[in-house]
C-alpha cells in the first residue's frame, strides 16, 4: 500500500490512476485496474450509449472505485447534447470520480461538483494548474511532454513541470507521462507528486482491448520511436517507426516516450504489483548511495 493524499481522497490502495485513452479505457480494463488496488477509468469518447455500456461492464466486474474521463479538447464537441449526456450518464451510474482533460476546467466543474464528484483535471503547464485550482478542481494531473496521446503545445517535460506545479498550488498533484515502472513512481513522488497517471503501460496488458498490432508496436518501440503529430493528434508511435515494423499499415498508434521501457505484456495485476513491490528496491538503491 502506498498512502498519499490522493490514495486517501480516492479511496484506493495505491495512487495509480489509469489514464483515459480513447479505444483503450473500456470497462473490462478499468475494472481489472480497480480490482488490483489502483483506479480504473472509463473514457467517454465512444459516445453516450457505448459509454453507459462500458461503465456497466466495469461496475459488474468490480465493487471498487471507478473514474470516468471527459477530454474536452480532444472531442471539441461541447456544444453537442450527446457529450453532455455522457456527463449525466456518469452521474446516474453513480460514478464518484471524474477526470477532465485538456480543456477549460470551468466548462464542467459545476455540474460534476453539484453531483458530489471528486474532480481531477489534466494540464501541462503551471498556468493550467493554477486555473484548475481556482476553478475548484480537487486534484491536478501534470501531464508532461513525454505523455502519449493529447500532447500540449507547450511540451514541458515532467522533470521541469511537476515540481513547479507542486510549488504553485496547494491541491495534490499527480504526474502523468511515461511512468512505466517503480522507478517512474518513485521519481514522481520525489518531485512532490502524490500519484501517477498511467496510459501506455496499461495498453500492453492482457486485459487491454488495444489491437495486437498496437501492443506489439509498443513492445518493439524504443525511446525515440514516438513523435508529436500536428493538431490534436498528440504523441504517438512515429510514421517512420510504424512503416519499419508494419510496411502495409497506413495508420499510427498512440503511445508515450516511455513505450521503449515496455518489454512484456503483463496482466494488469502484474503491472501494479511491479509498481508496488519494486518500489522498495528502488528506494533501497537510493538509500545505499548515501554514506
Ligand atoms: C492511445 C492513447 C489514447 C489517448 N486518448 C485520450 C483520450 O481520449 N482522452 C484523454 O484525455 N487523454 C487521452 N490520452 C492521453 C492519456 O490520458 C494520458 O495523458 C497519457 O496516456 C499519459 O502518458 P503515458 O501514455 O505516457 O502513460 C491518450 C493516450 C494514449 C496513449
Amino acid at each position: 500500500m502506498i498512502k498519499t493524499r490522493v490514495s486517501e481522497m480516492l479511496g484506493i490502495e495505491h495512487p495509480i490512476i489509469e489514464a483515459g485513452m480513447t479505444g483503450v479505457s473500456f470497462g473490462k480494463l478499468a475494472a481489472a485496474i480497480s480490482n488490483a488496488g489502483a483506479l480504473g477509468t472509463v473514457v467517454s469518447t465512444m459516445g453516450a450509449h457505448n459509454f453507459q455500456k462500458e461503465i456497466r461492464i466495469a461496475k459488474s466486474l468490480t465493487k471498487k472505485p471507478l473514474a470516468v474521463n471527459f477530454p474536452h479538447l480532444v472531442m471539441r464537441t461541447w456544444e453537442k447534447q450527446e457529450m453532455w449526456d455522457t456527463v449525466e450518464i456518469a452521474i446516474d451510474e453513480g460514478i464518484k470520480i471524474a477526470v477532465m482533460a485538456a480543456g477549460d476546467p470551468y466548462i464542467l466543474i459545476n455540474r460534476l461538483k453539484e453531483a458530489g464528484m471528486i474532480v481531477l483535471h489534466v494540464g501541462a503547464t503551471v498556468q493550467h494548474a493554477i486555473k484548475a485550482q481556482e476553478a475548484g478542481v480537487d486534484i491536478f494531473i501534470a501531464n508532461g511532454a513525454e505523455a502519449g496521446g493529447g500532447a500540449s503545445k507547450e511540451q514541458v517535460g515532467n522533470l521541469a513541470l511537476a515540481p513547479q506545479v507542486v510549488d504553485a498550488i496547494d491541491i495534490p498533484v499527480i504526474l502523468g507521462g511515461s511512468v512505466i515502472d517503480a522507478r517512474g513512481l518513485v521519481a514522481a513522488l520525489a518531485l512532490g507528486a502524490e500519484g501517477i497517471y498511467v496510459g501506455t503501460r496499461f495498453i500492453a496488458t492482457h486485459e487491454s482491448p488495444a489491437s495486437e498490432e498496437h501492443k506489439q508496436a509498443i513492445l518493439l518501440a524504443k525511446d525515440d520511436s514516438t513523435s508529436v503529430q500536428p493538431g490534436i493528434g498528440g504523441r504517438s508511435l512515429s510514421k517512420s517507426f510504424i512503416q519499419e515494423i508494419y510496411p502495409q499499415l497506413n495508420r499510427s498508434f498512440g503511445a508515450g516516450q516511455g513505450a521503449g521501457l515496455v518489454r512484456e505484456i503483463f496482466s494488469v495485476k502484474e503491472v501494479i504489483d511491479h509498481f508496488v513491490q519494486d518500489f522498495e528496491d528502488v528506494m533501497e538503491n537510493i538509500y545505499s548511495l548515501k554514506i
